[in-house]
């Protein structure tokens, strides 16, 4: 059922590489709320070209970008202001990526070259999105920026490798640019911190199968899917929460606050009598 949440609003939708990714399920909602917006990806992910069905659906004009480089991301924002009239009112930051989890290198054997590449693309991005919006004021008063984190910025997760530095990383920056935007212009930034979800950036995880189950009997409300996600971006793109900035919402079903559940309580007892 749509609101018209979104309706007159315009806004960047970073990061849809297929219809799992959270940022593909992002687009369709916010299409749906009335929202008219462009889509970025990194040069390299146009190649598989699923982006193009999202953007004939969305009516949405897609403006390749590589994250890391602060003249690509001047250009989406110049070209996104000329195709769609004006200032944006939202920007989704969906981008994530380390070579190290790809490539199985475990916590103590790091690719440093790898690891900065990981913290450039996943974390400073945000800043850059950020820092070239406030420069070429290219965000409207009390417009939402929205990154995507995962809790392993806060507790240990060995197979997360160097991608928990990168979410704490980008969550320190949402709070540090959210301070400094919303004193200049009202601009609003947080992240949301997710459930595990099947996507490509997700299941190229280590062990990602049995943490995402492991999480699943964890959350007495189980884990949200990319559709929940996407609903809760829409509400912080949204007039409905102007005031909150600054913020790491976890958006888990209840995850980052159980100790235990009891669903696994009785699964370790069923082990110990088997
Ligand atoms: N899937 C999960 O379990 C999960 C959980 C919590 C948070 N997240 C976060 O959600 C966000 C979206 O990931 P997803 O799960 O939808 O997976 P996904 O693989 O669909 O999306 C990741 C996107 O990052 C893009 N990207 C990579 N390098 C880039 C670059 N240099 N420039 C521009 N774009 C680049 C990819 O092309 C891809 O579209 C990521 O930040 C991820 O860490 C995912």
């Amino acid at each position: 059922m749509a609101y018209g949440l979104l309706k007159g609003k315009r806004g960047i939708i970073s990061g849809a590489l297929d219809e799992n990714s959270i940022a593909w399920k992002v687009a369709l909602k916010a299409k749906e709320e009335g929202a008219t917006f462009t889509l970025t990806n990194a040069p390299i992910a146009m190649r598989m070209g699923a982006i193009n069905e999202l953007a004939k659906v969305c009516d949405a004009q897609i403006i390749p970008a590589d994250a890391t480089s602060v003249e690509d991301i001047e250009k989406l924002y110049t070209q996104s202001m000329d195709v769609l009239g004006g200032k944006v009112d939202f920007v989704l930051h969906s981008i994530g990526m380390s070579a190290n989890i790809r490539k199985g290198k475990e916590y103590g054997d790091l690719n440093y070259d790898w690891y900065l590449k990981s913290l450039d693309v996943s974390s400073l991005s945000l800043h850059k999105f950020l820092q070239v919006a406030e420069k070429m004021d290219a965000i409207n008063e009390w417009g939402s920026v929205v990154a995507l984190s995962y809790i392993a910025a806060q507790r240990t997760y060995p197979f997360y490798t160097d991608m928990a530095e990168a979410k704490a990383m980008l969550e320190s920056i949402a709070r540090s640019f959210g301070y400094r935007y919303g004193k200049a212009k009202n601009v609003r930034v947080n992240t949301i911190s997710q459930s595990p979800t099947k996507t490509t950036a997700g299941s190229g995880i280590g062990g990602f199968d049995a943490f995402y189950e492991f999480a699943e009997k964890m959350s007495p409300l189980g884990n949200a899917t990319a559709d929940d996600c996407a609903n809760y971006t829409i509400s912080l793109f949204s007039d409905l929460t102007r005031m909150v900035t600054m913020q790491n919402l976890f958006h888990d079903g209840g995850y980052s606050s159980t100790g235990i559940s009891e669903e696994l309580v009785q699964m370790i007892q069923n082990q110990n009598k088997a």
